[in-house]
C-alpha cells in the first residue's frame, strides 16, 4: 500500500508531505474502525517479542524515535501500526517557530533526511491537551527540549520545566542534549556541564517519584559526533548519577560518503543510512563502560532487522526508527519485528533478551 503511496507523498515537499501524513494518522485515529483495521492490517501480524527494560515491559523492541509527533497528536495510531512504545517530542516549554522554510530536505539516492527544524513546537500547553486526550494503546516516551531563546547557563531549568508538566503521562522521559539544530544545545555533553545537569534533573526526579508515588525513568539522548574520550565520560557521569537510560543517537553534522550529494552541504542533521556505521560506533563505545548497567535505546540508520540487530549485538536492548518509516513506510515495523523473531528462534532460545547476550557474548555467530 505505501508503495503506491510513497510516489505521491515524494513529490510533495518534505514537509508538507510529512504534515499530511501526521494529518491523516490523526483523522484515522478519531474513527475507531479505521484504526482498528490498522491494527489487523499491520499490528496483528506483529509476533509478541517482548523486552523488559528500565522496569517497564515493552511488546517488541522497536520504537518510533522522537520528532515526528512532536505535538503528541498521534500516538495511538503509531502504536495501532505496531510500534512496541512512541517516543512524542521533541516539546519545549514555550511554544517556539523553529527555523525557516525549507528547512527538511530527503536525500533519496542515499536514502537519507537532513532537518533544521530547529525545535518547532507548540510549546507544553497544547502538548499536554493532546496528550491528556490519548487513549493509551502502549507506552509513551517524551522527548523534553530547551527554548532557543534560553540561555546556556538556564538550559536546566527547561528541562525541569517540562519534567514536571509530562511526568504523570509519560512512561519514560528523555533529555535531549544532542539536536544539532538549537545553538549551543550539544555543549551540555561537555563533562563539567552535563556533570551539573544530571545532578539536578536526578534530584528532580527523586522529588517527582514521591509527590506522584511512581518512578518514572530518564533517558539522555546523545549525538553521534562525539570523540571516544567524551563517550567514556558521558558513560561514567550516567553510571555516577544512576540515570535509567542513554538514547544513542541524534543526528549527525558530518556528511559520510555525501561528496556528491548537493544537498548535502544543507545545514542540518543528517539521519537515514549514512548514520549507520556513526550510531553503532557509539552504542559499542558506551556499551563497552556500561556493560548492561544502563540499558542503551539504539537508533540511527535501521532500515532492516539485520540492522536492527547488529544494534542488539553492539549492545542496545531496545531500538528506534525515523527515516526508514518515511522511505519504507509503516510495514517496516512489522518486517523488523519478524526479522528479529525469526533471529531468536534462529539462536533457539524463547527470549529475544538471551538470544541478543548468547550473540554479544560469542556463544552463537
Ligand atoms: C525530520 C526529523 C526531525 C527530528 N526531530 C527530532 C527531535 O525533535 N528530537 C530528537 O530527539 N530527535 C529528532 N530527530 C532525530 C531522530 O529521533 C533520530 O535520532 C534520527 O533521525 C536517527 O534515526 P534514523 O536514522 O532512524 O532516522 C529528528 C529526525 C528527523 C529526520
Amino acid at each position: 500500500m505505501y508503495r503506491l503511496i510513497r510516489p505521491l507523498l515524494f513529490t510533495l515537499d518534505a514537509e508538507t508531505s510529512h504534515r499530511l501524513t501526521l494529518g491523516l494518522l490523526h483523522a484515522g485515529s478519531r474513527f475507531p474502525g479505521a484504526m482498528a483495521l490498522a491494527r489487523r492490517l499491520l499490528a496483528a501480524k506483529i509476533p509478541e517479542l517482548p523486552v523488559n527494560v528500565m522496569g517497564l515491559r515493552f511488546p517488541n523492541p522497536v520504537g518510533l524515535a522522537a520528532g515526528l509527533d512532536k505535538e503528541a497528536c498521534c500516538a495511538s495510531g503509531f502504536h495501532d501500526i505496531g510500534f512496541g512504545f512512541v517516543e512524542l517530542g521533541t516539546v519545549t516549554p514555550r511554544p517556539q517557530p523553529g527555523n525557516p522554510r525549507p528547512r527538511l530536505f530527503r536525500l533519496t539516492t542515499h536514502t537519507a533526511i537532513i532537518n533544521r527544524m530547529g525545535f518547532n513546537s507548540g510549546g507544553l500547553d497544547t502538548f499536554l491537551v493532546n496528550l491528556r486526550r490519548t487513549q493509551r494503546h502502549g507506552l509513551i516516551g517524551v522527548n523534553l527540549g530547551k527554548n532557543k531563546d534560553t540561555p546556556a547557563d538556564r538550559a536546566i531549568d527547561d528541562y525541569l520545566t517540562g519534567m514536571r508538566a509530562v511526568y504523570p503521562y509519560a512512561d519514560y522521559i528523555t533529555i535531549n542534549i544532542s539536536s544539532p539544530n538549537t545553538p549551543g544545545l550539544r555543549d551540555l555533553q561537555e563533562a563539567n556541564a552535563l556533570d551539573a545537569l544530571l545532578a539536578g534533573l536526578r534530584d528532580e526526579q527523586e522529588r517527582l517519584a514521591i509527590s506522584h508515588d511512581r518512578r518514572v525513568p530518564l533517558a539522555l539522548k546523545i549525538a553521534p559526533d562525539l570523540d571516544e574520550a567524551s563517550i567514556d565520560a558521558v558513560a561514567g557521569l550516567l553510571l555516577t548519577h544512576q540515570f535509567d537510560a542513554v538514547i544513542a543517537t541524534n543526528t549527525t553534522t558530518q556528511r559520510p560518503g555525501l561528496d556528491s550529494e548537493p544537498l548535502a552541504r544543507e545545514t542540518g542533521g543528517l539521519s537515514g543510512l549514512p548514520l549507520k556505521p556513526l550510531s553503532t560506533r557509539v552504542i559499542r563505545r558506551l556499551y563497552a563502560t556500561l556493560h548492561g548497567r544502563i540499558p542503551i535505546i539504539g537508533v540511527g540508520g535501521i532500515f532492516t532487522a539485520e540492522d536492527a540487530w547488529e544494534k542488539l549485538v553492539a549492545g542496545a536492548d531496545l531500538i528506534q526508527i525515523y527515516s526508514a518509516l518515511i522511505y519504507r513506510g509503516p510495514d517496516v515495523v512489522h518486517h523488523i519485528v519478524s526479522g528479529l523473531a525469526d533471529k531468536m528462534h534462529a539462536v533457539g532460545v524463547a527470549s529475544l533478551d538471551e538470544a541478543i547476550q548468547r550473540t554479544r557474548h560469542g556463544s552463537v555467530a
